[in-house]
C-alpha cells in the first residue's frame, strides 16, 4: 500500500496546532502552540485574543510539523483541518491556512469535525473495531456516541447544559485555582473524601443525557453558605465529593450504553479523558460489568486538543470517500457530529 500523508490543522480553541499523519495512525510530527497562559487572567478563553495567537503561531507550527515529520509537500496525499464546533475566528485561522496549502500544491482538503477527532485520538493508540462506543468530556462537550462504521456516528446522548471541563472550570474558580482547574480539582479530589454527596444528576433517568449545572450551582451554595456563618470548609473533601458525583453520572450513563449496545470496544476522548478519578472508576465499574470491553484512553497529550487526532479523522473519511472540501470552506462554529 502506498505511504498515505496527511497534513492536518486544529485551531478551534485555545491550541493551535499542526501534525503529519502517516497511514491514519503514525504521528510523524504533533505541533502544540497553547494560548493558556494569554487567558488565564480573564479566567477563559478570550475569542479576540485566541484569533491572534492563532494568526501568530500557525506558520511556525507548520514549518516545525513539516520539519520534524521529514516530508516534502510534494509527499503529501492531503491537508485535513477542523472546521467546527469552536470559535468562529479561531477556526478561520486553521482553514486559511489549509486553504492555502491545498490550493498551492494542488492537495485534496478534508474537513474535520473536531469530535470526530477527539474520537479518532484512539486510532493513534490502537485498531478500533466496529461497532464502538465513545465519552467524548472536554471544557465544551459532553456527549456519548455510537460509531456503527467508520465516520458514522450516532449521537445517543449528551449535557443539557454545561460540560463536564466546564462544571470543573468553574467550580474551580471558587476554589481559587486558575483556568483550566480540571487537573487540580483532580488532583485536590485524591487527598479528600466524598463527604458532601453532592447530587448525581440524571443518574437514574432512562436516557443517556448529562446535566451539570445542578451540581455547579449545589457546589457553589454550599461554599458561599459556609462563607456566611463563617465556616471554612475542606477544600479537598469539596474537590472529592465534586470528583465522585461527576465520575458517578459519567460511569453510570457510559454504562447504561454498554448495556443497551453491544460493542467490544470503548473509547474515551477529551480534556477530561485525563482525570484519574474517571479513569480508576470506569476502569473497576468495566472489569465489573463489561469484562470483555477493551477499554481504551489516549494519553494526555492526544486527549486535549491537537491536529494529530485530525488527522487520524481524516483518515477514516479518505478511506470512506466522505467529499473534500472546496475553497468555500467556512467555518461551522456549532456543527454536529
Ligand atoms: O479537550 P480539551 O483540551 O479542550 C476542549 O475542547 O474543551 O479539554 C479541556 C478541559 C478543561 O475544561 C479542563 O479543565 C479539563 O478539560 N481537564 C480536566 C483534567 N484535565 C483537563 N478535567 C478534569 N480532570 C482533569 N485531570
Ligand atoms: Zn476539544
Amino acid at each position: 500500500k502506498q505511504r498515505e500523508l496527511i497534513l492536518a490543522f486544529e485551531s478551534s480553541c485555545d491550541e493551535t496546532s499542526v501534525a503529519v499523519i502517516e497511514n491514519g495512525h503514525r504521528i510523524l510530527s504533533n505541533i502544540i502552540a497553547t494560548q493558556i497562559k494569554s487567558h488565564q487572567r480573564f479566567g477563559g478563553v478570550v475569542p479576540e485574543v485566541a484569533s491572534r495567537h492563532h494568526v501568530e503561531q500557525v506558520l511556525n507550527c507548520t514549518k516545525l510539523a513539516m520539519a520534524e515529520a521529514e516530508v516534502d509537500y510534494e509527499d503529501l496525499t492531503a491537508v485535513a483541518v477542523t472546521y467546527g464546533p469552536g470559535l468562529v475566528g479561531s477556526l478561520l485561522i486553521g482553514i486559511c491556512a489549509a486553504k492555502a496549502i491545498s490550493f498551492a500544491h494542488h492537495l485534496p482538503l478534508i474537513p474535520v469535525n473536531h469530535l470526530a477527532g477527539h474520537i479518532y485520538a484512539a486510532q493513534l493508540i490502537t485498531p478500533l473495531s466496529y461497532p464502538f462506543m465513545a465519552l467524548v468530556v472536554s471544557g465544551g462537550h459532553t456527549e456519548l456516541v455510537l460509531v456503527n462504521e467508520p465516520n458514522e456516528y450516532q449521537l445517543l446522548g449528551e449535557t443539557r447544559d454545561d460540560a463536564a471541563g466546564e462544571a470543573y472550570d468553574k467550580i474551580g474558580r471558587v476554589l481559587g485555582i486558575t483556568y483550566p482547574a480540571g487537573k487540580e480539582v483532580d488532583a485536590l479530589a485524591h487527598q479528600g473524601q466524598d463527604t458532601f454527596n453532592f447530587p448525581r444528576a440524571m443518574l437514574d433517568e432512562d436516557n443517556l443525557d448529562f446535566s451539570f449545572s445542578g451540581l455547579k450551582s449545589a457546589f457553589i451554595n454550599t461554599v458561599h453558605h459556609a462563607d456566611q456563618l463563617g465556616e471554612t470548609l475542606d477544600r479537598k473533601d469539596l474537590a472529592a465529593s465534586f470528583q465522585a458525583s461527576v465520575s458517578d453520572v459519567l460511569v453510570g450513563k457510559t454504562m447504561r450504553a454498554l448495556a443497551e449496545h453491544p460493542v467490544k470496544q470503548l473509547v474515551v476522548a477529551g480534556g477530561v479523558a485525563a482525570n484519574q478519578g474517571l479513569r480508576e472508576k470506569l476502569t473497576a465499574t468495566l472489569a465489573i460489568e463489561q469484562p470483555a470491553i477493551e477499554l481504551i484512553i489516549p494519553p494526555l497529550r492526544l486527549c486535549g486538543d491537537n491536529a494529530a487526532m485530525i488527522g487520524a479523522a481524516a483518515s477514516v473519511q479518505l478511506a470512506t470517500k466522505a467529499p473534500f472540501a472546496d475553497l468555500s470552506l467556512n467555518a461551522v462554529p456549532s456543527l454536529d457530529l
